[in-house]
């Protein structure tokens, strides 16, 4: 089905489709021929993400990525894009006090045409949450692996193993809920712990390396295509494998997703 055959996609619709069990499935673009392309497959929510800056720049890490970037990113994928939910990526130090959350949100909705923004981080994120909520502006706040943490974490490991940070993450979760997420993202946590988190919560929780019971699944474009240059995730999958074209690629994707066969057992942490 292509694009103009699909309702757009909201945020209304995604919290329909958590309590319908029907499982979402978004991934990442940085450009509008992907982001038709996805549109076209029907990938529920496109996340222009600040992976960007690995995939698309080269960099090792998202922390050298930009506003500049993200808006120029976020306005190329709106222009192929017409029915996906487009999400955008606040990057490292964006949010470091409310009133540059605001001005940057802003500028990614109004810009970039953004219609969610996501963010990393807890604790001091409570508040940055809560003023956006508190404007109308569509947030996400990304937790468990926090890559643009990575110099302070020490590397790209799996986040809440222990009870203590498993406790945290779970109260961090309710906490952001209660103040005003909409969308929750849970990176390279334990499936328990994921499964327990998304029962928690009302609103929509999306995986990436948590397991088969979140609300839905991201994957990085370039992981799935099989052009990441290194290694590339345990909780990826190639999707390039066994498809005749990309299309085809991020149509299988989608289906599998949907049939929560992805991820299985291989692609996420106990
Ligand atoms: O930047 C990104 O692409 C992300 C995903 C890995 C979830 O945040």
């Amino acid at each position: 089905m292509t694009a103009e055959h699909r309702r757009a996609v909201t945020l209304s619709r995604l919290r329909e489709m958590k309590a319908q069990g029907e499982k979402i499935a978004c991934l990442t673009a940085y450009d509008a021929s992907f982001g038709r392309v996805l549109d076209d497959a029907g990938v529920d929510v496109i996340l222009v993400g600040d992976s960007l800056g690995m995939v698309i720049q080269g960099h090792n890490t998202t922390v050298p990525v930009t506003m500049e970037d993200m808006v120029y990113h976020s306005q190329a994928v709106a222009k192929g894009n017409e029915a996906a939910l487009l999400m955008v990526d606040m990057p490292f130090m964006a949010c470091p006090t409310v009133d540059l959350a605001l001005v940057n949100a802003t500028r990614l909705m109004q810009e970039g045409g953004a219609q969610v923004v996501k963010l990393e981080g807890s604790g001091v994120q409570l508040e940055i949450v809560t003023e956006l909520a508190r404007r109308s502006i569509p947030v996400c706040a990304h937790l468990g692996l926090q890559p643009q943490s990575v110099h302070k974490i020490g590397g790209y490991r799996v986040q809440g193993r222990d009870s203590d940070a498993a406790k945290a993450m779970l109260d961090s979760a309710k906490a952001l809920e209660a103040a005003g997420a909409d969308l929750l993202l849970l990176e390279c946590v334990p499936e328990a712990l994921a499964t327990e988190i998304s029962k928690a919560v009302s609103v929509p929780v999306i995986g990436i390396g948590a397991g088969v019971n979140c609300d839905g699944q991201v994957l990085v474009l370039h992981d799935i295509l099989g052009v990441t240059a290194g290694k590339v995730p345990k909780f990826s999958k190639n999707y390039m494998l066994g498809s005749e074209s990309i299309a085809q690629a991020v149509g299988n994707y989608v289906t599998e997703v949907r049939a929560a066969a992805f991820p299985d057992e291989q692609h996420w942490f106990r």
